[in-house]
C-alpha cells in the first residue's frame, strides 16, 4: 500500500486531492478529498464508485478505439491501493518550465497568457472534443491544462471531466444528446475564455 497521508497535496480539485506518486516521476495520484466525507459518508462513498466507475469506462472505451481526441487525453495508468483509499494513477502534466504542474486554463486567464498560438491549439483540442465520440461530463477552466508530458511533450491535456455525469449512461448511448452536450460546454468555456466561437462550431 502506497502511503500518501504525510505527502504534500500538489492541488486540490472540489472532489479529489492530487499527490505526487512517491515511487514514479512521471505520475500523480488522486485520491477523494476526506475532509468532504463526514456529512453523509455513505452517500458519497456511493458517489465515489460512481466517479470512478464513470471515468475508468470512458477511459478505456476511448483509448481502445482510433478516437481524435485521444492524444488530447492524459493517460489513465490504474489503481493504486493507498493510506486514503483508493487513488488513481494519472501521467504527469508538468508546467511548460517543468517547475510545477501544468497550467489550467483558469491561470492561464488570470496570468494573460492565453496568446494567438495558444488559442489556435486550443481551438484544435475543443475541435477534437467535438468530433470525437467522448463524454463530456465537465470541460471546465480546471480541468484542462497546458504542460508537458512524456509522451506527447508540450500542449493541451485534458485531465478531468469525462464520462457521463449520470447514473444512467444517456449520452454513451444518444449521438445527439451528446453532441449538443458537447456543444453548450465548449461554448461556455469559451466565453469564460474570451475567445470567440465564430470557427468552431462549422463542422
Ligand atoms: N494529470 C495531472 N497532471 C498535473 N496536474 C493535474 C493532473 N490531474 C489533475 N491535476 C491538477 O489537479 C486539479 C484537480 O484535479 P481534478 O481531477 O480536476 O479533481 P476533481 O475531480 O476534484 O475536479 C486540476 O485542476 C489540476 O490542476
Ligand atoms: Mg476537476
Amino acid at each position: 500500500m502506497i502511503e500518501l497521508r504525510e505527502n504534500p497535496v500538489i492541488a486540490l480539485g472540489s472532489k479529489r486531492c492530487v499527490y505526487q506518486h512517491p515511487f514514479d516521476e512521471d505520475s500523480i495520484i488522486k485520491v477523494w478529498r476526506g475532509d468532504r466525507e463526514n456529512s453523509n459518508g455513505k452517500c458519497l462513498r456511493y458517489r465515489q464508485r460512481q466517479d470512478l466507475y464513470r471515468e475508468w469506462r470512458e477511459m478505456v472505451r476511448v483509448t481502445t478505439g482510433k478516437d481524435p481526441a485521444f492524444p488530447y487525453l492524459v493517460r489513465f495508468k490504474g489503481y493504486e491501493l493507498t493510506d486514503l483509499g483508493i487513488g488513481m494513477v494519472f501521467q504527469k502534466v508538468s508546467s511548460p518550465d517543468g517547475d510545477g504542474l501544468g497550467w489550467t486554463l483558469d491561470y492561464m486567464k488570470r496570468n494573460q497568457i492565453i496568446d494567438c498560438e495558444l488559442e489556435f491549439r486550443l481551438l484544435e483540442l475543443l475541435r477534437a472534443v467535438l468530433r470525437s465520440s467522448i463524454v463530456v461530463a465537465d470541460i471546465g477552466p480546471f480541468n484542462i491544462l497546458y504542460g508537458k508530458t512524456k509522451s506527447y511533450g508540450l500542449g493541451f491535456r485534458i485531465v478531468d471531466g469525462i464520462g457521463d455525469k449520470t447514473l444512467v449512461p444517456i449520452m454513451r448511448f444518444s449521438s445527439f444528446i451528446r453532441k449538443r452536450r458537447k456543444i453548450v460546454a465548449v461554448s461556455r468555456l469559451l466565453h469564460t475564455l474570451g475567445i470567440s466561437e465564430d470557427n468552431i462550431f462549422k463542422d
